[in-house]
């Protein structure tokens, strides 16, 4: 797994994108492209998309035959009230959806109360939370194959409309 660290992204400007994108962008493009799937884990800002997230999906959106097309995807989130995030998600899948994504629909990961089940290392402590997680990234896997099969070239003959 690799993670991808969007904190060197300026923020969205079409007049940076005119003369051609910015390398950081390119370099992100680039290795969302050949990754086999994408894995989204967010906090929820006021209850929608944290804007550092929606800044770099907004950036890679305007990439030439932009990434996330076909690509496998799966979300989960994290946050201090109860609901662990269930808004951002639903924001998160119609931001997505725009992009064409394979977006793994079940099971859906909510982590309420974040900062009772994390270390100060990070590391989740909390048994049903590491079940939860694990039977996503086993549907994850099974979805990313059953997938593979229209990530390549479907649809491609269709205009896309950007
Ligand atoms: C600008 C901002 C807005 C937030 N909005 C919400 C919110 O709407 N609902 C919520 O449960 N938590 C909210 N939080 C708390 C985040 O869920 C929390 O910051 C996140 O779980 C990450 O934890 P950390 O800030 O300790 O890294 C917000 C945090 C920030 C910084």
């Amino acid at each position: 797994m690799e993670v991808l660290d969007w904190r060197a992204l300026p923020a969205f400007d079409a007049d940076l994108l005119a003369p051609s994108m910015p390398d950081d962008v390119a370099s992100l493009v680039t290795r969302i492209r050949s990754a086999d799937a994408v894995l989204i884990a967010t906090p929820k800002y006021n209850f929608s998309v944290p804007g550092m997230l929606k800044n770099t999906l907004d950036w890679v959106s305007r990439a030439e035959d932009q990434p996330f097309r076909r690509k496998p995807v799966a979300i989960l989130s994290a946050a201090t009230g109860p609901l662990g995030g269930a808004r951002v998600q639903y924001e998160l899948r119609k931001i997505l959806l725009f992009l064409d994504a394979l977006v793994l629909t079940k099971p859906e990961i909510f982590i309420g109360r974040a900062f009772s089940k994390f270390d100060p290392q990070g590391r989740c402590t909390d048994a049903t939370t590491r079940d939860f997680v694990t039977a996503q990234m086993t549907a994850f896997q099974q979805w990313c194959i059953e997938t593979r099969a229209i990530k390549v070239g479907a649809g491609a003959e269709r205009p896309v409309w950007k």
